[in-house]
């Protein structure tokens, strides 16, 4: 049987609690299984949910589809006592699960190998398939798979019923995390002999315009009881899908084990990987036994070279290249860490808007999607392993990384650890060392680093790594400790976490009983600095190589500086929901060439007539000139890096910003004082989404005065009525204070503005959705779910 890869996300049983799973071992009843024999479809198997006195099929199990968040379903308690995970993980119950899906296979699928495959779930995850209990994984960020081959039911043997035991009880980081699985499940099958799991490694070890060489190691995995003699054919193709690379290789694979065949190829005019022009291509494998074609595998990969320099920083391509970074946790508004592939891609795309071409995965290696979208859409990544641990399980959570994620152009940095607290210490420093030594055994041609809380010269500790990754300089007045340069001239530097800008979007005025910080960046922690300083310091110092503001989002937990009744943090360029604060424009002003002019705050200050209000403007033109109602308030030569400021009386009316490139007007933004609300608006991101039970079309949700203006602190509860061929998945306001359900049919706005995600179902069709709020002329937009 041809290679196959299911996705194995939908029907699933969803049990929230605790069951008690006997491990009784005795004759094919591992597991607690009461019954193994003679099951047809029907005859569930009974696990024997003892504490319950209930059989499996006597339980309530909720329908879900994968990827699922059952921590973002509960409501917040700031009790610990009951349950829930402190501020830090976003005042959520933790807790325990169980998932269960029940499948059949057809009798023809007995002979090849099956595995399955878990991207990603929370805390601890046990398995039982057909009440054999099939393994246990501590770690909820990286994925693991089991091969089912021997334990599964093929054709009149019965349904396969598999249970999945997820205990989130304990936290991992400190950040919000979620329960469940929350990333795809694939189940998969190949002949005997195949390519292994993840068994193909491309490397570019020469590039140049003209030619570039590709070398490409394949392990072939023979599951037969018999040696074999093997033919592994290799056809490399551009994105075009035209072949520009062919070769044969030859072994005798022995049986139980794997070989290794390596492969050069040399491919002429490459199309260079870049974030500019992120060119794919692909590596078809076919593995032959007798002229019997019994395995074909695909990789993709990009050609590009990089380089780091101590003194002017990274190059791709051998251009220099300033990385202009995030870093981000996974979660979104509405779905916690259950992110359907299309909001990861939204994501990413807010980021390249704002111009970044960098993305930091804090601090876990993120979903394998991510990644692929990355490779697409031309995004750079520092993959990070989840934590400094060279124990048996931490060393195979860093190799399952630096497998699955080595043939991706966009990784150009593994990092090892992110601020554990062993950085520093002798221990540390040996515990690095051996991660640093693993992950260049498995990939030499990336180099590592670690996200360290200060540059540690204590035990060696960043000697470890080539790249010493710089969290914050613990001043206001610099990014990083950028005196090390001259200390240390031949050490690559990287500021792998800068700014740390707590902001609220549309908060002008700190509010700690509310847990808002203003944008005016008037309550930034200690350590953290502007993102301005830290843009500069790295203009200044090329041999900072790059920065990675923390964070592009908001995300949840990590209420900072306050804490409940604050559920998330506060220093996201977007916030929780994606939509941009202030500090997002300027990095957009410094991070691109397009022109572009950002006025803030709002221009609503009833009963500040007449009152100095500080306005401030983002641009990257050569002048800027600010007018009020008309009057010039004066230009002003644009600071470039940092931004431009003006005191301004109040006065309610139509505040502009023209900015200009020798004498013209080449960008301009006006902020009006907006009305008394009137309607509401829905501003979807696109008009027409798969039908594939999956794809989430994030909608914006405004609310307007009559002329159409956003009106600045409106919060009115607006209700969302989806019909047809999609559902809602979820809503957020981004209030950080805001203890409303994200899932639910209900959100108030928050300063202007609210969101609702729309997924659609597997049937084609239009999806209606309204928009209703008491004293508001309501809102209606129809989206389009089309089948491939
Ligand atoms: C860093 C840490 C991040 C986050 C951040 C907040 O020290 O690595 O995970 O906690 O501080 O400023």
């Amino acid at each position: 049987m041809a290679r196959s890869k299911v996705n194995f996300d939908r029907d699933w049983g969803f049990y929230q609690g605790e069951l008690h799973i006997p491990y009784a071992v005795k004759g094919g009843m591992t597991g607690g299984i009461t019954d193994t024999d003679s099951l047809r479809e029907g005859e569930w198997l009974d696990i024997a949910y003892h504490d319950k006195g209930m059989s499996e099929q006597q339980l309530e199990w909720t329908a879900v589809s994968l990827p699922h968040d059952w921590c973002v379903e509960q409501e917040y308690v700031r009790d610990e006592g009951l349950g829930s995970r402190d501020g830090s993980h976003g005042y959520l119950p933790g807790g325990t699960g169980f998932y269960r899906k029940t499948f059949a296979l057809p009798a023809d699928a007995d002979g090849s190998k099956w595995n399955i495959r878990f991207d990603g779930v929370s805390g601890t995850s046990t398995v039982w398939v057909n009440g054999h209990l099939i393994g246990s994984h501590q770690g909820g960020y990286i994925g693991y798979s089991y091969d089912l081959t021997d334990v599964l039911r093929y054709g009149e043997e019965g349904m396969n019923v598999i249970l999945v035991k997820v205990d989130a009880t304990e936290c991992e980081g400190w950040w919000y995390e979620g329960c469940g699985i929350y990333r795809h499940v694939w189940l998969e099958s190949t002949d005997c002999l195949h390519v292994a799991e993840y068994g193909t490694y491309i490397t570019t070890p020469e590039v140049a315009k003209e030619q570039a060489s590709v070398h490409l190691s394949t392990r072939i995995r023979n599951d037969y009881t018999e040696g074999k003699q093997i033919s592994l054919h290799t056809v490399i193709y551009d994105a075009d899908g035209i072949q520009v690379g062919e070769g044969t290789a030859e072994a005798y694979a022995d049986w139980y084990a794997e070989v290794e065949l390596e492969q050069s190829f040399c491919v002429e005019q490459p199309n260079l990987w870049s974030p500019e022009s992120p060119y794919l291509y692909k590596a078809e494998s076919v593995i032959r036994v007798a002229g019997q074609k019994l395995d074909r595998y695909e990789t993709v990969f990009g050609i590009r070279s990089i380089r780091f320099d101590s003194k002017e920083g990274f190059f791709l391509n051998g251009e220099p290249l300033l990385i202009k970074g995030t870093c981000n946790h996974q979660d979104f508004a509405g779905v916690g860490v259950a992110l359907p592939d299309s909001l990861i891609e939204y994501k990413l795309k807010l980021l390249q808007e704002m111009g970044s071409n960098a993305y930091r995965s804090a601090h876990h290696p993120p979903t394998p999607e991510l990644l692929d979208i990355c490779d697409r859409i031309g995004m750079l990544v520092m993959d990070e392993n989840r934590k400094l641990d060279s124990s048996p399980n931490g060393l195979s959570q860093l190799s399952r990384m630096l497998y699955r994620d080595r043939n991706h152009p966009c990784v150009i940095i593994w990092s090892l650890e992110n601020e554990e607290v062993l950085e520093g210490t002798l221990t540390g420093a040996r515990v690095l060392k051996t991660l640093a030594d693993w992950t260049r055994r498995i990939d030499p041609t990336r180099p590592t680093c670690a996200a360290m809380n200060h540059g540690w010269h204590e035990n060696g500790y960043n000697d470890a790594v080539e790249i010493t990754g710089y969290n914050y300089g613990h001043r206001q007045d610099v990014s990083i400790d950028l005196h090390d340069h001259e200390r240390y001239p031949d050490r690559l530097m990287i500021g792998s976490e800068c700014a740390s800008y707590t902001a609220t979007r549309g908060i002008y005025e700190d509010d700690p009983v509310k847990g808002y910080c203003s944008e005016y960046g008037t309550n930034i922690p200690s350590w953290g600095c502007t993102p301005q300083q830290a843009w500069s310091d790295l203009v200044q110092h090329r041999f900072l190589t790059g920065v990675f503001m923390w964070t592009g989002f908001d995300y949840r937990g990590e209420p900072t500086p306050h804490l409940w009744p604050c559920i998330n943090s506060h220093f996201g360029l977007m916030d929780t929901c994606g939509f941009p604060k202030d500090s997002y424009y300027y990095m957009q002003s410094v991070w691109r060439e397009e022109p572009m002019v950002h006025v803030l705050p709002h221009w609503n200050w009833p009963g500040s007539e007449g009152k100095p209000v500080e306005v401030r403007v983002f641009a990257n033109t050569d002048t800027v000139e600010l007018s009020l109602n008309g009057r010039s308030l004066g230009e002003q030569q644009v600071d470039t890096n940092g931004y431009l400021s003006w005191e301004v009386l109040y006065e309610p009316g139509e505040l502009q910003a023209a900015g200009k490139r020798g004498g013209h007007v080449i960008a301009e933004k006006t902020v009006v004082t907006a009305g008394q609300p009137y309607q509401i608006a829905l501003f979807p991101d696109r008009l027409e989404a798969q039908a594939d039970g999956s794809d989430t079309i994030p909608v914006r949700v405004a609310v307007l005065d009559k002329q159409g203006y956003v009106v600045p602190a409106a919060d009115h509860e607006i209700r969302f009525e989806v019909t047809g061929a999609g559902a809602l998945l979820g809503v957020g306001n981004s209030n950080p204070s805001s203890h409303e359900p994200d899932k639910s049919v209900l959100r108030r706005a928050f300063n202007g503005w609210c969101l609702a995600l729309i997924q659609t179902s597997a049937a084609a069709g239009a999806i209606q959705v309204r928009a209703v709020a008491p004293g508001l002329a309501s809102a209606e937009v129809v989206l389009q779910s089309v089948s491939e």
